[in-house]
């Protein structure tokens, strides 16, 4: 049995090798003038990002006014804190990134946690097609989880299972909700206005599978708490991966569409932060980001989400290569069949092309050559493809900075003790992230934020904080 540690890590991995545009030597003054272009698109000054985030406490105070508001502000019904002693086992289910996972958590106590757990890949036909079929699906990799692990319930009791279903859900108790949208590829039919929870029971219930829906969680919630077991001062989960979003907690009389419980001083908000900006007001899309957007599964949808996901980076920089290749300015208008497919490049080669400080660029040649099939790629080439990938990388970092200091400026969590905790690919890989963010924080808030707020991995929030929140729901609301 693998122990789980969910303490903050020091994050292992490599930072960004960055490129001197000044050293780049152009072949004209058109391939100059395009670059340099590109660079004024995909900055974002440090104005634009208080401007950002200025905006954005203005979104998320819409959505706790209302429902149906483009950043959701959804309510977790996650009220009470974690203080590391609770006890208990529990399974996870967790659904919404690249692959599913089922774990068995078990809390000892004094922030101590231990797991198991399988992941299981799931077809992308199933993400598109019948809902019925998907959530069988998940019923079944739990079963599995099961026997292969020879967990077994005692006489008729039942297995509690918190839920990590990371999409947006409009709550209406810890274990019932429906859903709002789709997004991060899934697209399965007739789901939307439906309970998950409705769905995955009733598929257990069909095979007799004894396991009880507890909790419904999203991974931001999951995280926030997963941290929070061993970080009391936990005030924000983060998922920067495949998607991106947050949750924080928030005072109960700022909460003005909340019609429940009054007695509750405080609870968990899921933002839904994807979706900001719908509008198009402010975020300086790019015709890069907008192809990208039109042939995606959820078009006009998820804008901010589809600028800083790991879903997505590699399909923009795709997007850039390709323009600059049509007018032949990159690779002498040579074009590789690999790269005139969608999503063939990958957002963890840019995390090699980001880390290649090697002075012939070795790292980006194999990717290009190699991977991508270029025949053939000058220094130059290299040179402008690392520089491209750096500005789609850094432009994703400075926007979640900017999303994360709205958070802290709305709360004032800033000016005190404070942990963040942030899960996802993008996070844990991803060179030089997490410098960016803390960059951008320093930006808004000044060099305080750095003593008063740690940013940390929190891996494997969604399965421990699926646990945490079933928990939770047994203790507050026994049935
Ligand atoms: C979903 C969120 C989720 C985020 C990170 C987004 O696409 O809408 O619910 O938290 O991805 O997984």
């Amino acid at each position: 049995m693998a122990s789980t540690p969910i303490a903050s890590k020091i994050i292992p991995k490599a930072a960004r090798a960055p490129i001197d545009p000044a050293q780049i030597e152009y072949t004209s003054d058109r391939q100059r003038n395009a670059v340099e272009a590109l660079v004024n698109e995909f900055t974002i000054h440090p104005q634009l990002l208080q401007d950002i985030k200025t905006k954005f406490i203005e979104g998320m105070n819409k959505g706790l006014k209302k429902d149906g508001e483009t950043m959701a502000m959804v309510t977790s019904y996650v009220m009470g804190r974690l203080d590391g002693s609770e006890v208990g086992s529990y399974l996870a289910l967790d659904v919404g990134g690249t692959n599913l996972r089922v774990v068995a958590v078990h809390l000892t106590g004094g922030g101590e946690i231990t797991t198991r757990q399988t992941k299981y890949r799931i077809d992308e036909k199933l993400k598109v097609g019948d809902a019925k079929a998907l959530f069988d699906f998940m019923a079944v990799c739990v079963d599995s989880f099961l026997d292969e692990h020879q967990i077994t319930v005692r006489g008729d009791t039942q297995f509690e299972l918190g839920f990590t279903f990371s999409f947006p859900v409009l709550q209406t108790s810890i274990n019932r909700g429906t859903l709002i949208s789709w997004t991060k590829g899934f697209n399965a039919a007739g789901m939307v206005g439906k309970d998950p929870v409705a769905y995955l029971q009733d598929a257990f219930n069909r095979r007799h599978i004894p396991v009880r829906v507890a909790a419904l969680v999203n991974d931001t919630v999951g995280t926030l708490l997963a941290h929070a077991y061993n970080h009391p001062d936990t005030c924000m989960g983060v998922i920067l991966g495949t998607g991106c979003n947050a949750a924080y907690i928030e005072k109960i009389e700022n909460i003005a569409k909340w019609k429940g419980d009054a007695s509750a001083k405080e609870m968990i908000i899921n933002m839904e932060f994807g979706a900001f900006d719908k509008e198009r007001e402010i975020l300086p899309l790019t015709m890069f980001d907008n192809k990208m957007d039109r042939k995606s599964v959820n078009p006009n949808k998820q804008i901010l989400e589809k600028m800083i996901a790991g879903m997505y980076l590699g399909e923009i920089t795709r997007n850039v290569l390709l323009n600059l290749i049509d007018r032949r300015l990159l690779f002498e208008g040579n074009i590789s069949p690999d790269l005139n497919q969608m999503w063939t490049f990958e957002t963890a080669y840019m995390s090699t092309i980001e880390a290649d400080g090697s002075p012939t660029l070795h790292a980006t040649r194999k990717i290009l050559e190699s991977t991508l099939n270029f025949p053939s790629t000058t220094m130059n080439d290299r040179q402008i493809v690392k520089l491209i990938v750096e500005l789609v990388g850094k432009r994703a970092a400075r926007l979640s900075a900017a999303a994360i200091a709205g958070v802290l400026e709305h709360t004032g969590d800033w000016k005190q003790k404070a942990a963040i905790g942030i899960d996802g690919s993008l996070f844990e890989y991803y060179p030089s992230f997490n410098t960016d963010i803390m960059d951008g924080l320093e930006e808004v808030f000044g060099p305080t934020v750095r003593q008063n707020v740690s940013i940390g991995l929190a891996q494997d929030g969604s399965g421990v904080g699926a646990a945490l929140c079933a928990l939770l729901a047994a203790k507050h609301s026994p049935n």
